[in-house]
């Protein structure tokens, strides 16, 4: 029997504290249509400190498990069954602290005892984005559907709006529409 459904929003913009970005606005009309009850985490990466991820995958071959602000991270991914990053586009990528984030996939990967691809491989990924125009996201919309194909995990699809000022995708009425049943199951 498959687990109840568990959405863990994985929020990435630099905005100031207080300021809610476009991107986090798109999410959350995607969220408000998810069935009643269904439950929801929101995780803010520019409330934690974010270690660099060091690669020690050819020396000590393994890692500690995480402790602080990154072991919340590990048992907030864990813990989900659907993983959504809410993502602006930076530069054609991702924003550094996703990326860090990320990175550390790596090492949870390497962690002993810590089946994290194997549970992984049973969620699913998407991606909530916004930036100046369609065509520069495409890049990062790429590379995240990779990621999510290296684990293994299911790609639920990227939901796109066109942000920029504060409140932007606001007008943005195609995305909005498109919100109302991203999150939904097919
Ligand atoms: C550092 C930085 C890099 C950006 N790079 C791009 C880009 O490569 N292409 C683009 O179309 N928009 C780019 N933008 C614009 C953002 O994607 C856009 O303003 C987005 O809506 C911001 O999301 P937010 O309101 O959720 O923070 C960039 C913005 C910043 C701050």
């Amino acid at each position: 029997m498959s687990a109840d459904p568990h959405f863990l929003f994985i929020v990435s913009s630099t905005r100031e504290a207080g300021h809610t970005g476009n991107t986090e606005w798109l999410a959350r009309q995607a969220a408000a249509a998810l069935p009643a009850g269904t439950r929801q985490t929101w995780l803010h990466l520019s409330q934690f400190t974010l270690p660099a991820f060091v690669d020690q995958r050819h020396t000590t071959g393994q890692y500690a498990a995480p402790e602080g602000g990154m072991k919340a991270l590990l048992d907030a991914t864990m813990a989900a069954t659907d993983i959504v990053f809410v993502s602006p586009v930076y530069w054609y990528s991702i924003p550094a602290p996703l990326k860090t984030y990320i990175d550390h996939w790596s090492a949870w990967m390497r962690v002993p005892g810590l089946p994290f691809k194997e549970e992984m491989g049973k969620k699913s990924l998407r991606l909530v984005t916004t930036s100046g125009d369609r065509d520069k996201a495409q890049p990062m919309i790429d590379s995240v559907r990779l990621c999510a194909q290296f684990l293994a995990m299911r790609w639920g699809g990227a939901l796109w709006g066109k942000g920029g000022a504060p409140k932007a995708v606001e007008a943005d009425a195609a995305a909005v529409t498109a919100a109302a049943t991203f999150l939904i199951a097919a």
